[in-house]
């Protein structure tokens, strides 16, 4: 990247040289002042072109060690999904990640993968900090440290309390040199749901339905009840393999008599099938009931969306899909309980009274939730839609 016009930073660069974490976006930089501004030597033209590399490569390796933590997405929980590389001569020598929980975490994996003695110029990449505690498994960081690695990357630091940066310091303490903070968003929002859970106890919530263009969940009765196409809802199946519970209102069930089967990925595991009720009038005969996964059905008889969320934090429900109706979700969004919306909208417009989001609404309009980092897929003629939560201060209705 050294050119006529001055080397163009990034920020990974930057942190490296001036060993801070400093954020300068997309900054193409005129002369050497800009080094100088930063409290840097001119000589930093040689150690900025090497550490560029160096930043380079991290990120390959990390981006690596991502898709292998990716092969098990929706496998782990209720633990995090890492993936581990290591990198001899620059190039890949072993890999692994964390299948599920109780078995041996990523950088074990990777370890065991590779076999022999590692030598000395071998980096462990890993997208989440080496564990320090004892769970199931032994220390990770014991492990690392046991091998004779040197130099250790991650992605990102574990926020659970029982971690958060100890795993660092311990490697450190050991001689090994340890470069934290590559693809760190990536590494991060690979453990969404287990972030929010480990911190709060309660669960990541999802709201996922498929809605006509004037925000309706059904057609008249009678009728097909699908809005969205099968590519969508092949789509928004897809989903349920990653999550730990789905939760619908049990009019959905009396109405839609549904599986909430995770029945398109391969390996799924069945998430808890969990239904709110106030009557308690459900169908005994209904799938969920009879089913062979009749075991993974729970019904919750007179408590709030909120208590049922945080009973089912106990139970080590990490992440929950909200399916509807829309009863439910227009409660969840007047209580706040949504992370993370997932609209399928279908090019259809259908009137009627089910709508998607009822709930009383906000009291005025920048008391509404507000999407952020949203997302557009086209499937075919209808659109995913998706968005993460973020819920300002609440104002008072004026007078
Ligand atoms: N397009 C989509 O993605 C989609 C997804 C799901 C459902 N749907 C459709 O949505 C329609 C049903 O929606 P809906 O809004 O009428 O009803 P719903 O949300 O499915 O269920 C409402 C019922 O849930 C129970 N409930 C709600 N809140 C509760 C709470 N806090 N505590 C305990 N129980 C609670 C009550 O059951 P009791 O009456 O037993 O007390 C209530 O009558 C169906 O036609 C279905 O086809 C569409």
């Amino acid at each position: 990247m050294l050119g006529s016009k001055g080397p163009i930073l990034n920020r990974a660069v930057v942190q490296y040289v001036t060993g801070r974490r400093i954020f300068v976006e997309g900054h193409e930089t005129k002369s050497h002042n800009f080094f100088r501004s930063w409290g840097l030597l001119p000589r930093a033209w040689v150690d900025i072109h090497l550490l560029m590399s160096l930043a380079r490569s991290d990120e390959r390796f990390m981006r690596a060690a991502l898709k292998e933590a990716r092969r098990a997405l929706g496998q782990t929980s209720p633990n995090p999904v890492v993936g581990a590389v290591l990198v001899i001569d620059n190039r890949i020598s072993a890999k692994g990640h964390h299948r599920h929980a109780g078995c041996p975490h990523a950088e074990i994996v990777c370890l065991r993968d590779f076999g022999n003695t590692i030598p000395a110029a071998a980096t462990l990449y890993v997208t989440l900090e080496p564990c320090s505690t004892t769970g199931r498994t032994s220390p990770c960081t014991d492990e690392i440290i046991k091998a004779g690695l040197k130099t250790v990357v991650i992605g990102t630091v574990d926020v659970n309390p029982r971690h958060a940066g100890r795993g660092v310091t311990l490697l450190q303490d050991a001689g090994i040199k340890v470069r934290v903070g590559v693809l760190t968003e990536e590494c991060t929002s690979l453990n969404e749901a287990f972030n929010k859970w480990i911190v709060t106890g309660r669960p990541f919530v999802v709201a996922k339905c498929g809605m006509s263009l004037d925000g309706r969940l059904t057609r008249r009765p009678g009728e097909s009840r699908w809005i969205t196409s099968a590519a969508a809802r092949r789509h928004a199946h897809a989903l349920r393999a990653q999550v730990d519970a789905i939760v619908v209102g049990a009019a959905t069930v009396r109405i839609d008599n549904p599986r909430l089967t995770a029945r398109n990925a391969q390996q799924a595991r069945q998430p808890w099938r969990v239904v709110l009720t106030r009557s308690g009038k459900l169908p005994r005969h209904a799938r969920l009931f009879t089913d062979r996964f009749a075991e993974r059905t729970l019904v919750y008889r007179g408590k709030s969306l909120r208590t049922v969320l945080t009973d089912l934090g106990k139970r080590n429900v990490t992440s929950v899909l909200l399916e509807g109706g829309g009863e439910m979700l227009g409660q969840a969004l007047d209580a706040r309980l949504i992370d993370k919306v997932q609209v399928y909208l279908g090019p259809i417009l259908t009137g009627g009274p089910v709508l998607a989001f009822p709930g009383r609404g906000a009291s005025v309009t920048q008391n509404a939730v507000h999407l952020d980092r949203i997302g557009y897929q086209k499937l075919g003629q209808n659109v995913c839609i998706t968005g993460y939560s973020r819920f300002p201060e609440r104002h008072p209705r004026p007078e």
